[in-house]
C-alpha cells in the first residue's frame, strides 16, 4: 500500500476539461509574468501534489518558518524554500489579489499565481540556513543571489504539464505511481534520489534496501543541474541498461523527479524523502552525501539532520555508509561490513571518473558496470 501523502491529503492544482480550456483561454489576458525553468518546474511539481501539502507558492509566514525552524507555520515539516522570485519592479506593477499567468521561456502559459502575498526577504539569511554557506561559489546558492528581491506568495493553479520528450514514457504523477505501487502489490516501496549514473555503490545500497522491502522506485532528478553534473539524457540511457541486465524487472521501476536539483545536502534531504513519500514510497535511502557538492557538507550530515525528523516524516530512512568495492572481501560493502585497510578498495573520484570516460576508458569494473561505461563514453563524445 502507498504511504499517506505529506500532510494527510494528496493536492491536486490542476484544472481538467472544459474547466482547463476555459482557464488556459481566460490566462492569455491577465498579466504575464516569463518564469524560469526552475519555477516551472515548481509548478508542476506543486500542480500534481508532488510538494503536498503545499498548494502555491509559499508566504512569508511559511517561508520565514521554513528558513529558521524547518517547519511551515503550521508546524508541518519542511527543509526548503519554494519560492516565486521577481523584481522590485515586477513585484510594483503588481497588485495583492491579481491572477497573474505564469509563462515559460518558451512562451507557454504553464499555471496561474492569485498573488496573495509580496515581500522581500534576507537572501544571506536564506543560504546560510538552507545551504549552510553564504559562499555564491556554492551553485544553490549562486542561483539564490541571482533572483530577484521580492517573493510572491499564493496558491497556484496547473494549467499545463511541461513537456518532458524523450523521457515522457517514464513520467508518473503521483497518483500513477500511488496506483502502480497498488498494482504491483508492492506494501514496502524504497525511492531512491539520483543526480548521477547508477554505480556500483548506487547499486549495492539499493539492492540492500531492496532485500528488506517489496519495491524499488528509481526516480532519477531530470530537472536543472550544474553544468558538471552528467545530463539527464544520458543517465536515462544509462538506468535503463542497468535495469535491463542488473535489476528483477517484476521489483523495480524507473520514473523521473522533474525537479531543479538545489545541492542543499540536508536540508534537500528532507524534501527528497517528503516528495517521495507524496510518490507513495514508504522508505528512502539517504547515503554518503546526500544531495552534497564540493566539500560543503559531512559526509553523514544528511543523515543526521534527517534523523531527528523521522517519525514524524512518516517515511523511514534507509541510511548507508559509504559503500565501495573491497578488492580482498571480493564484493561491495562498507565500514561496518568489510575488515580490510582502505588500499582494498577501490575509491575513484567523480573528477577522475569523468576524466576515464572523457578519454573513452571505462571505469574499473569494480566502480561502474561496463554497459553504464559504455553509455556514458558515448555520451561524453555527444555532449
Ligand atoms: S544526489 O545529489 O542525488 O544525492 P547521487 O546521485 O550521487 O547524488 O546519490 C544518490 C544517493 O546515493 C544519495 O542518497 C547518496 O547519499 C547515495 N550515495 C552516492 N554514492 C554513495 C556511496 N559511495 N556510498 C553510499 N551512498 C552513496
Amino acid at each position: 500500500m502507498a504511504n499517506e501523502p505529506h500532510g494527510g491529503t494528496l493536492i491536486n492544482r490542476e484544472l481538467e476539461g472544459q474547466a482547463k480550456e476555459e482557464a488556459i483561454k481566460k490566462a492569455e489576458s491577465l498579466p504575464s509574468l516569463t518564469v524560469n525553468p526552475w519555477v516551472v518546474s515548481d509548478i508542476e511539481l506543486i500542480g500534481i501534489g508532488g510538494f503536498s501539502p503545499l498548494k502555491g507558492f509559499m508566504g512569508q509566514a511559511d517561508y520565514e518558518s521554513v528558513v529558521n525552524n524547518y517547519r511551515l507555520s503550521d508546524g508541518t515539516v519542511w527543509t526548503i524554500p519554494i519560492t516565486l522570485p521577481v523584481t522590485k519592479e515586477q513585484a510594483e506593477a503588481l497588485n495583492i489579489g491579481d491572477e497573474v499567468a505564469l509563462k515559460g521561456e518558451d512562451g507557454i502559459i504553464y499555471g496561474t499565481i492569485e498573488v496573495e502575498e509580496k515581500f522581500t526577504y534576507d537572501s544571506k539569511l536564506e543560504a546560510q540556513n538552507v545551504y549552510g554557506t553564504t559562499e555564491d561559489k556554492h551553485p544553490g546558492v549562486k542561483k539564490l543571489y541571482e533572483r530577484g528581491a521580492v517573493y510572491l506568495g499564493g496558491p497556484i493553479t496547473l494549467l499545463q504539464r511541461p513537456d518532458h520528450g524523450e523521457f515522457n514514457e517514464f513520467y508518473m504523477d503521483p497518483t500513477e505511481t500511488r496506483k502502480m505501487f497498488d498494482d504491483l502489490g508492492w506494501k514496502t516501496i524504497v525511492g531512491f534520489q539520483t543526480r548521477n549514473p547508477v554505480h556500483r555503490a548506487h547499486e549495492y545500497i539499493q539492492k540492500c534496501a531492496l532485500e528488506a522491502v517489496d519495491g524499488l522506485l528509481l526516480n532519477p532528478l531530470v530537472g536543472e543541474t550544474k553544468a558538471d553534473d552528467i545530463p539527464a539524457d544520458v543517465r536515462m540511457e544509462s538506468y535503463q541498461t542497468i535495469l535491463k541486465h542488473y535489476y528483477p524487472e517484476d521489483r523495480t521501476r524507473l520514473a523521473i523527479y522533474p525537479a531543479a536539483m538545489r545541492y542543499a545536502g540536508p536540508k534537500e534531504s528532507v524534501l527528497h524523502a517528503i516528495v517521495r513519500k507524496n510518490f507513495g514510497c514508504t522508505h528512502f535511502i539517504v547515503g554518503r552525501d546526500h544531495a552534497g557538492v564540493g566539500d560543503y557538507y559531512g559526509t553523514y550530515e544528511a543523515q543526521e539532520f534527517i534523523s531527528q525528523f523521522e517519525e514524524e516524516l512518516g517515511i523511514q530512512v534507509f541510511k548507508f555508509e559509504h559503500a565501495f568495492f573491497c578488492t580482498v572481501c571480493g564484493n561491495m560493502a562498507t565500514a561496518k561490513t568489510c575488515p580490510h585497510d582502505k588500499e582494498n578498495h577501490v575509491h575513484l573520484s567523480g573528477t577522475k571518473v569523468r576524466g576515464l570516460l572523457r578519454d573513452g576508458e571505462r571505469p574499473p569494473k569494480e566502480f561502474s558496470r561496463p554497459e553504464v561505461a559504455d553509455i556514458l563514453i558515448k555520451g561524453m563524445k555527444q555532449n
